[in-house]
């Protein structure tokens, strides 16, 4: 389907990302306003003409998430008053994931209401990276393409040469991901089994595989609190393993702890993407991979028709 040009436009969430995707596609970011009301109220006009374009607006759902989401609402329901040809909303870190089920009676699952919000705005469809859920792109009844930062961790990890490591599943729902870095980087793998025992804490129960003498590397999609991350690792230097591990994640959250946790001396390195902007009291050990690159291509793609597919398998 034929649309108008395609043009770029930022939320308030992350602008040095958005920045980044304008500069990986030779163009500059459109001219949006964004301001508040003296209530807190949001307002939005675009300042230039966005009849009949191939609208991209990046926006991630992070601290302050009821914000950024109000934001992005909003942009995306002027761009459809505007008559822009087609919505794309080119959300890079996908807040409110991590309730995708409900796990006790009378919970909400606002994966999904997220997702009735984005379509009932006028988002035609959606580019985002490393769902907390894969499941979660069923929640939306418009295309969703789901890339993942995972080649960005492999390649860098690779050029480390790390001898002697193995990739450790923080608690099993990272088993899947981490078999794959596993595989990329042709290692084994070990998963340390955690109990929730609250809303934001775990405790490490079991290690399951040969971690002696190793060096862990550990691949999250978030790391919020860093109680699920560093309770792993602790487990594992009490199981023998080598305290110096290197920790990957997607989405730096960071959020109430997760600094100081981090701070630990037995996490080495941690590697994150730009999907969310660098937390300022980030110390150097956070180093922060670019995911601008991946998501340029994959819009891109999206606005000539072409297959995304080779870019999030
Ligand atoms: C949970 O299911 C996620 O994959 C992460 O393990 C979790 O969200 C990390 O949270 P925190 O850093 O607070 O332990």
């Amino acid at each position: 389907m034929e649309y108008g040009p395609l043009k770029l436009f930022s939320g308030s969430s992350n602008r040095p990302l958005a920045q980044e995707i304008a500069q990986c596609l030779r163009t500059e970011l459109g001219r949006v306003r964004l301001e508040r009301f003296a209530d807190g109220e949001i307002y939005v006009r675009y300042e230039e003409n966005a009849r009949g374009v191939d609208a991209f607006v990046i926006q991630s759902l992070c601290h302050p998430v009821n914000e950024n989401l109000m934001e992005l609402l909003i942009m995306v329901d002027a761009l459809r008053r505007a008559s822009a040809g087609r919505i794309t909303a080119v959300i890079p870190y996908y807040g409110y994931a991590r309730k995708d089920k409900k796990d006790a009676p009378r919970e909400p699952i606002t994966g999904r209401l997220v997702a009735d919000l984005l379509i009932t705005a006028g988002v035609d469809r959606v580019l985002t990276v490393d769902l907390h859920a894969g499941q979660i792109e069923g929640f939306f009844t418009i295309p969703v393409d789901h890339l993942r930062a995972m080649p960005l961790f492999s390649d860098d990890l690779r050029h480390k040469g790390l001898r002697n490591a193995v990739v450790v599943a923080a608690d099993d729902g990272a088993v899947k991901r981490s078999k794959q870095l596993a595989d990329r980087l042709d290692l084994p793998l070990a998963i340390v089994f955690q109990r929730r025992v609250g809303k934001d804490t775990k405790q490490p129960v079991e290690v399951v595989g040969e971690v002696e003498g190793r060096v862990p590397i550990l691949i999250e999609d978030i790391i919020d609190t860093a109680g699920t991350i560093t309770g792993a690792v602790e487990a594992l230097v009490q199981h023998g393993a080598q305290p110096e591990a290197y920790v990957c994640a997607t989405h730096a959250v960071f959020a109430g702890p997760a600094l100081q946790r981090l701070a630990r001396p037995e996490i080495r390195e941690v590697i994150v993407t730009n999907t969310i902007p660098r937390h300022p009291d980030a110390p150097p050990k956070v180093r922060v991979l670019s995911a601008a690159p991946l998501l340029a291509e994959a819009i891109r793609r999206i606005h000539a028709d072409e297959s995304v597919s080779a870019l999030f398998t």
